[in-house]
């Protein structure tokens, strides 16, 4: 199908679901989930979506193996921390083309042999065409790969590692603004052929919920009239769901984001939403539909808070560029003038390696670590200071 076709069915499916909703409108995250995740039309399910030089955006693991190999070091040492189980689950969730999965795996079965004979690595994936590249690229490494939909997966399932890259910012957000001094919701509804967006009650208790775990009060006059930003109930769901499967061990998740504090500074009048098409970054959403990715950054002070709630306590929260640094980054770079590599490898892999840790870029990203079932005080090597 081509991308223009896809784009008139996901209008023509938009529009019926508009037509059959009671009111007329959708909430954005209806929108937003449709857009991105219908079965089959959606940017990511219908496999429109392209990661790396070739595609709309980079994510760490497009950027060359350091990021997987510097990660299958952290899952090591996991390995060692929960007594060396047997099996050992990874559970990767959201795994995009399968690159990060293909690049622990390999350091595993070179440089951790144990860890990789125990370990059976799961793959959460909501998108079927994703799926498919997965199985595609993940073939050497069949018999060690499963892919398994949440509603297979028993309570307690893994006693392990459980990430997600970039996962988090890819959920569909609820968009609300602030109107005559009270918090409305953000709806998306059509007139005259165009995507419109009409304010109206809150679509569901769950955001004042929200907004009370974080301390929010939209009401205060620092907020000005017409702030608006997002709340990402979808996280809430995940994280519970990944708190019911995980019996013991560990969960990374690695996003673009801020705590609630900044997140939802009152400078921040119009969120945080971005989309993504062919490495353009822009706000409307409504354009190039199912052919652009649409995300939000991700608070990580709901995270945490969730977290302890669903006995999942944060171990810490870092920047990718110090938990980077902190498994051997730094190392890397400094080997890079050892002379054991050509000129063209030394530039290629030095701006990989920096980009992973640039503060202005993948270095600023947040990297939060909770833990179930183990004791608060143990560190994981990358949440050490560099160097330790
Ligand atoms: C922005 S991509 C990140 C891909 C990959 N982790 C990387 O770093 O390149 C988001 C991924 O999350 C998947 N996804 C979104 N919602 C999900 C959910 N609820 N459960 C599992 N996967 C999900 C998407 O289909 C996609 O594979």
């Amino acid at each position: 199908m081509t991308a223009a076709s896809n784009a008139e069915r996901l209008t023509q499916i938009l529009s019926d679901r508009l037509a059959a909703s009671p009111e007329k409108r959708l909430t954005f995250a209806e929108f937003m989930a449709i857009a991105l995740y219908h079965p089959e039309f959606g940017y990511y399910s219908s496999g429109q979506v392209g990661i790396g030089a070739s595609g709309d955006f980079f994510t760490a693991s497009s950027l060359g193996a350091d990021f997987g190999e510097l990660l299958a070091l952290q899952c090591a040492e996991i390995y060692a921390k929960l007594a060396q189980p047997q099996p050992f689950y990874l559970v990767e969730m959201g795994a995009g083309l399968g690159t990060l999965a293909a690049d622990i795996l390999q350091t595993l079965s070179r440089n951790h042999p144990q860890v990789f004979a125990a370990t059976r690595y799961i793959i959460v994936e909501a998108a079927p065409a994703l799926r498919d590249r997965q199985q595609e690229h993940l073939a050497p490494w069949a018999g060690k790969v499963f892919w398994q939909d949440w509603d297979a997966i028993a309570d307690d399932a893994w006693i392990g590692c459980c990430f997600a890259n970039e996962l988090v910012d890819a959920l569909p957000v609820h968009r609300v603004v602030k109107q005559e001094g009270e918090l409305q919701e953000l709806y998306v509804t059509a007139a005259a052929g165009q995507w419109r967006e009409v304010a109206g009650e809150l679509s569901t208790a769950a955001i004042a919920d929200y907004c009370q775990l974080n301390d929010l009060d939209f009401s205060q006059p620092e907020y000005p009239e017409g702030y608006s930003t997002e709340i990402n109930l979808a996280a809430g769901d995940w994280l519970q769901q990944v708190a019911r499967k995980l019996q013991r061990g560990y969960l990374i998740t690695i996003d673009y984001g801020y705590a609630a504090t900044r997140y939802y500074n009152p400078q921040r009048a119009q969120g945080t939403l971005q989309c993504y098409y062919q490495h353009r970054r822009h706000t409307d959403p409504y354009i190039n539909l199912g052919q652009q990715d649409i995300t939000a950054h991700v608070n990580f002070t709901a995270l945490q808070r969730w977290g302890d709630r669903l006995r999942l306590p944060t171990v810490g929260f870092t920047q990718q560029g110090l938990f980077l640094m902190a498994l051997g980054l730094g190392d890397r770079l400094a080997a890079l003038s050892s002379g054991r590599f050509d000129l063209a490898t030394i530039f290629r892999r030095r701006d990989a390696l920096h980009q992973l840790i640039d503060p202005a870029g993948l270095g600023n990203f947040g990297v939060l670590v909770q833990a179930k079932g183990m004791p608060a005080e143990e560190l994981l090597q990358g949440l050490r200071e560099p160097g330790r």
